[in-house]
């Protein structure tokens, strides 16, 4: 069992790769989620939920690696008030030096309704569901699914139920984002109070955000004396997500004075993991979301930035490079080796074996021919769309000229190298990226369905990087690609291509849609 003998110590779980991965359309595929966990095994995040494991092969195999990878963190899989599924988890997580089961059952009573459960036939399933996973596993963590709408009583039955049997954490899930902050803190202190056993065990809080208070919710909860928080980096998850690790971590550094809890998460690797949670997932980071949106530090009015100027802390609560943000300055010239790459590169947090990083120099010169001042967020680009490409692919684009303007059709004429064959092809559409969509497809046919599309500006200015995020489904696979460039249609063309590539090599991941009739099914 974690240890949180320091009193104020709060335990960060971050589900990033479970609840995280469950919003609608986010994917990541299985090398990205080892990434995501290395990242925040590397950051202290105390509990990784890294997977579903009986949902899928895929699910199963990223959990087991994460187990096998990781350094601090606990691992942990979730899995459902069943036998079935408890073993899954544990075939997954015993790879971990420090493994935990979670498993779950929705409480309320919409939820006893659709398992059709008597109140004691679901406290006799929680008692075998529970000591079954304590037999595996020495730390077991257990949710009253929606939680926040169970009667109280009977929430003090299934909990005490739960301890009983074994349960080291009992986790108060929010899963409709429905609680308030003062009601939050009332149930942990109505628990705390009530539950025979429960100050032996450890409370977690669990909210989603649909109301907009999944943070001040959880933050009341642990000053009710919940002592694990439960989050995502960008606050992804189902729905509006959950409450947002970096916005959590931060307010508990900055409001020591009133919260005094400490955690143990070196919050200078925030920032980098942000970037990469986005840029793997596809979910862009809102420009004013709290902590790391690309606003949250940028200072628009005269009177804020003569403030800002005469002293920073006039209209900042905490340093940029407390999250580690560090100063716009241009990153490198044109005239910039390869070793200044390597440096700010890593400086920004990436650490790039000699083939990747041979690789983005060739994009990053390419680049600063181009554009006038390459930045901190043009490398992160640069890195990001580097990641899925190798010297190997099945498809390149090799040339491309596209007619737009006022006058349609539009059109693209393409050269794609497939397996080092040039072809080309002229194509029309309802718009350039159309167009240029229009004659991939011709040149390479192929029945997946493109389900996103997404244009991002790196930085500001007409001369700006577009990140292009584009997603394909085929037979219940999700297969995503990306590509910056200074040209938004080359970027679209190649990160159309990136996916396609993907789709070539079967590296694709499975759609949550599937995911989920799997889980039913099993
Ligand atoms: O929101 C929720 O209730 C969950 C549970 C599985 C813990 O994610
Ligand atoms: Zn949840």
């Amino acid at each position: 069992m974690t240890d949180t003998s320091e009193q104020n110590q709060v335990l960060i779980f971050d589900t990033t790769l479970r609840d995280g991965e469950q919003s609608p359309g986010a994917t990541m595929s299985h090398e990205e989620k080892l990434e995501i966990a290395a990242l925040l095994d590397e950051m202290g995040v105390d509990i990784i939920e890294a997977g579903f494991p009986i949902a899928s092969d895929g699910d199963f195999e990223a959990v087991s690696q994460i187990a096998a990878q990781s350094k601090h963190s606990v691992i942990c899989g979730l899995a459902r008030a069943s036998t079935n599924d408890i073993d899954r988890c544990w075939e997954a997580v015993k790879h971990a030096a420090k493994p935990r089961i979670h498993t779950f059952i929705g409480t309320s009573p919409l939820h006893r309704d659709i398992t059709a459960l008597t109140q004691d036939e679901m406290i006799a399933k929680i008692q075998t569901t529970v000591s079954h996973a304590r037999n595996l596993c020495g730390d077991v963590q257990w949710s009253p699914m929606d939680a926040t709408r169970t009667e109280h009583d009977y929430l003090c039955r299934v909990v005490e139920t739960a301890i009983k049997a074994g349960a080291t954490t009992i986790n108060i899930p929010d899963t409709v984002g429905y609680t308030a902050p003062r009601e939050s803190a009332e149930l942990i202190r109505m628990l705390l109070e009530r539950v025979p056993g429960a100050d032996e065990i450890i409370f977690a809080t669990h909210c989603h955000n649909d109301l907009g208070m999944a943070t001040a919710n959880a933050l009341a909860a642990v000053e009710a004396g919940a002592r694990q928080i439960e989050c995502t980096i960008n606050g992804l998850g189902e729905r509006a997500g959950n409450t947002a690790l970096e916005e959590v971590v931060m307010a508990l550094k900055v409001r020591n004075d009133i919260m005094p809890y400490q955690t143990g998460i070196d919050t200078t690797k925030i920032m980098h993991l942000s970037r990469r949670v986005s840029q793997v997932s596809g979910f862009p980071v809102q420009f004013n979301k709290a902590v790391v949106g690309k606003n949250a530090f940028l200072h628009e009015s005269g009177i804020h930035q003569d403030g800002v100027l005469k002293n920073v802390q006039t209209f900042e609560i905490m340093r940029p490079e407390d999250i580690g943000l560090f100063a716009k300055n241009i990153a490198l010239g044109k005239h910039s080796g390869r070793a200044a790459l390597r440096a700010k590169l890593a400086e920004l947090g990436f650490e790039l074996g000699d083939n990747q990083l041979k690789d983005v120099f060739v994009r990053f010169k390419a680049l600063a021919d181009r554009k006038k001042e390459v930045y901190d967020e043009d490398l992160v680009a640069l890195v990001a769309s580097s990641a899925g490409t190798g010297g190997d692919d099945h498809l390149k684009v090799s040339k491309l000229r596209v007619v737009c303007g006022t006058e349609g059709p539009q059109e693209a004429e393409l050269t794609l190298e497939i397996d080092g064959t040039p072809a080309t092809i002229d194509a029309t559409g309802g718009g350039p990226v159309d167009a240029v969509f229009n004659a991939i497809k011709m040149l390479y046919p192929h029945g997946a369905k493109l389900d996103l599309y997404q244009v991002q500006a790196v930085t500001e200015g007409t001369d700006a990087q577009a990140t292009v995020s584009v997603r394909l489904t085929l037979d219940g696979r999700v297969y995503s690609g990306q590509s910056a460039d200074i040209d938004t249609v080359v970027a679209s063309a190649k990160a159309y291509v990136n996916a396609l590539n993907r789709l070539h090599a079967g590296q694709g991941r499975t759609s949550n849609a599937a995911l989920m009739q799997s889980a039913g099914e099993s």
